[in-house]
């Protein structure tokens, strides 16, 4: 009979067997599976474990400064990598969407494994791989051609030469949630959307810079507190901002303005493969819609995004 706390009791027995004094790394995304893995083996091997947060320069505002206190209040071993600049540079110009997840996929390969390689005789790679993963990545490589590459699962490996842990290999999304407040990891952490590997960079449509993100991290952030103050985040599944490649006009005082546009997507979803758009409340779009022409320099015009899944993406790239 699964409980979450059996789990716990045995995963960690199970890896404290397998991984005896080894060392290991692990790579922390912010996201639920990253980091009930990280707790898990934390749990088993203590001080053995150390985990590495990349900025990619891609994150959504504040976010590496906060997830990295949370992780190290929860007692891990974490080291902060900022890598900003060197996304930013290898990303300039690429505005085709598979092109940029493979720069930003190869950046994170290089990066990682440049942290990992300075801890003394580490000899794992742990991976917060859950069940769908494993499901995806087959079809990814497989003849369906059409489905995006994502680039957390698979590519680290090969290159490091390390042996590969995965202890949440068997779980779905929930039975990780379970895991994770058996742990008891806060329950805000285990109830964040999903964020994809890419970030920001694929919510930019065409080419990356530094001031585009700014202002992307801006509206986001402002539409993602927006729902959390309305009691409107919990009941979506994802939620974020696209930075869409159109100028619009704008009146401002006795001055036209030719500004940018951003799109605001909320889905209701259960596992990211189809999805409905959420009937926020307009009052809500309406103060969100302000706030953010308002506040954001740079932004004349926000539009909402009534597209269903299929056809529509999640992602607009
Ligand atoms: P789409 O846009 O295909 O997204 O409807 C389905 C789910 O996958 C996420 N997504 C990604 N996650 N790397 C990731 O780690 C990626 O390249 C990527 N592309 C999409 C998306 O955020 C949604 O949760």
């Amino acid at each position: 009979n699964w409980t979450p706390d059996s789990f716990v009791e045995t995963t960690v027995r199970e890896l404290q067997d397998q991984l005896g004094n080894d060392k290991v790394v692990l790579g922390l995304s912010g996201g639920v599976d990253s980091s009930v893995a990280g707790v898990l083996l934390h749990k088993a091997i203590g001080k053995n474990l150390t985990c590495i947060f990349v900025d990619n320069g891609l994150l959504r505002k504040n976010e590496f400064e906060d997830v990295l206190h949370s992780y190290e209040n929860m007692g891990l071993n974490v080291i902060g990598v900022d890598a900003r600049e060197k996304f930013w540079n290898d990303l300039a110009g690429i505005t085709d969407p598979e092109q940029k997840r493979k720069v930003i996929g190869r950046n994170f390969i290089e990066v990682f494994d440049e942290e990992a390689h300075k801890i003394k005789d580490v000899k794992w790679l742990a991976q917060g791989t859950i069940y769908p993963d494993v499901i995806e990545s087959i079809s990814v490589n497989g003849p369906s051609a059409t489905i995006k590459s994502h680039h957390n699962v698979g590519g680290l490996p090969e290159k490091m030469k390390l042996k590969v842990v995965e202890p949440l290999k068997l779980l779905f999304k929930d039975e990780v949630r379970r895991v994770g407040g058996a742990l008891t990891i806060k329950k805000e952490l285990l109830g964040r959307h999903p964020f994809p590997g890419p970030g920001l960079g694929i919510r930019i449509l065409g080419d990356v810079t530094p001031e585009k993100v700014r202002i992307l991290q801006e509206a986001d952030a402002i539409f993602i507190n927006g729902l959390k103050n309305w009691g409107l985040y919990d009941e979506v599944w994802q939620a974020g901002v696209m930075l869409l490649p159109v100028q619009s006009v704008g009146v401002m005082g006795d001055e036209r303005t030719y500004e940018n546009t951003v799109a605001l997507r909320a889905v209701a979803s259960t596992d990211g493969m189809t999805a409905d758009w959420v009937h926020l409340p307009y009052d809500f779009m309406a103060k969100m819609s302000n706030e953010i022409i308002n506040k954001v320099r740079g932004i004349n015009r926000v539009v909402y995004d009534i597209s269903s899944k299929p056809p529509a993406t999640i992602e607009w790239e």
